[in-house]
């Protein structure tokens, strides 16, 4: 059969053609048996959510790009359409917030092992931003396809990486270092580029696409750790605290960090800090008071 040109394929186009209806909407496939009504909730919920990473990701990767081509101008516009992402992400986790714990209850067996743990769009998503945490790759073992895509991301410079180089170009004093360090490590604070920070800050109107950038990079921080903050919500209020994830050391650390969580669960959380992130929680402005108090008084008395 002879090859259909595209301007014959339109011919053939409609609505659920051009956008795959058939197989997304053959993709919700419950396992409970008997069916449960709720399931299908929950299998939406995730879907939509990845659906919505997919696109957070490719804009993510195009700002970069624009950064690293000059083009920071290109790039807020970008980064705007990032943050009503975000902002939809955001709210929707109220739809999953009528799921009561009885219902989950009634079909968690069908998820067996599988967890969010595994959303490699997430850790795609969190390394675009800038995160280098090569521990959250073992859950990427069993696929070695999504594995080396997460390696390959681990080896690019982030979105912040990209800034600072721009900044560096602009004249900014941003110490060779940092431009040069290997981008698949960990980024460690430093001092001058902190200074370089407070300069934009104090006198925007001097450099207001710099001060732009460094807003929109916070908001985006902000808006990610509002997310995975709702998250949390909706797990303690569907399975309660006393389940699997309390063993996950991630969201023990963003539980403690984070300035929403209410103090008793944040105290008996910082029980099972590391030293390292005791240390850092001693000095950590956004923590409360009384939970920094408690990270210094075990590190004095040797607990760790
Ligand atoms: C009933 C609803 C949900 C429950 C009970 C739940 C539970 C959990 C638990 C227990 C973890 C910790 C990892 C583990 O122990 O395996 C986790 C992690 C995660 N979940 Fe959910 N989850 C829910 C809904 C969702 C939804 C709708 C998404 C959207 C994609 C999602 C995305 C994630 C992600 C990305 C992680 C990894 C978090 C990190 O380590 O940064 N979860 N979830």
């Amino acid at each position: 059969m002879a090859a259909r040109t595209p301007d014959a394929d339109r011919e053939y186009l409609d609505y659920a053609t051009y956008l795959g209806l058939d197989t997304l909407l053959a993709a919700q496939r419950p396992l409970s048996d008997p069916p449960h009504h709720d399931e299908l909730l929950f299998i939406v919920q995730h879907q939509t959510t990845e659906l919505w990473f997919k696109l957070m990701l490719h804009e993510l990767r195009a700002a970069t790009a624009l950064v690293r081509q000059d083009d920071l101008e290109g790039s807020f516009k970008i980064l705007a359409r990032v943050k009503h992402i975000q902002t939809q992400l955001l709210n929707q986790w109220s739809v999953l917030e009528t799921l009561t714990p009885t219902e989950y209850a009634q079909f968690r067996y069908v998820l067996g092992p599988a967890s969010g743990f595994q959303s490699h769009q997430n850790r795609l998503i969190e390394i675009a931003l800038g995160k280098r945490d090569r521990r959250v790759l073992e859950s990427f073992r069993h696929t070695p396809a999504v594995l080396a895509e997460l390696e390959d991301a681990l080896r690019q410079p982030s979105l912040y990486d990209e800034f600072l180089r721009w900044l560096a170009r602009r004249g900014f004093d941003v110490p060779r270092e940092v431009l040069d360090r290997d981008v698949s490590e960990p980024y460690e604070a430093n001092d001058a580029v902190t200074e370089v920070v407070v300069a934009i800050y104090q006198a925007p109107a001097e450099s207001w696409d710099a001060y732009e950038m460094a807003e929109k990079l916070v908001d985006v921080d902000e808006t990610y750790s509002l997310w995975r903050y709702r998250h949390l919500k909706v797990v303690m209020r569907i399975i309660g605290q006393n389940r699997a994830w309390t063993k996950n050391y991630g969201i023990i650390l963003g539980l403690c960090k984070h300035p929403k969580t209410p103090p008793a669960i944040a105290m008996s959380f910082v029980q099972r800090l590391n030293e390292k992130d005791l240390k850092h929680l001693t000095t950590d402005r956004n923590a409360k008071e009384g939970l920094r108090l408690l990270a210094k008084k075990m590190l004095t008395k040797g607990k760790v």
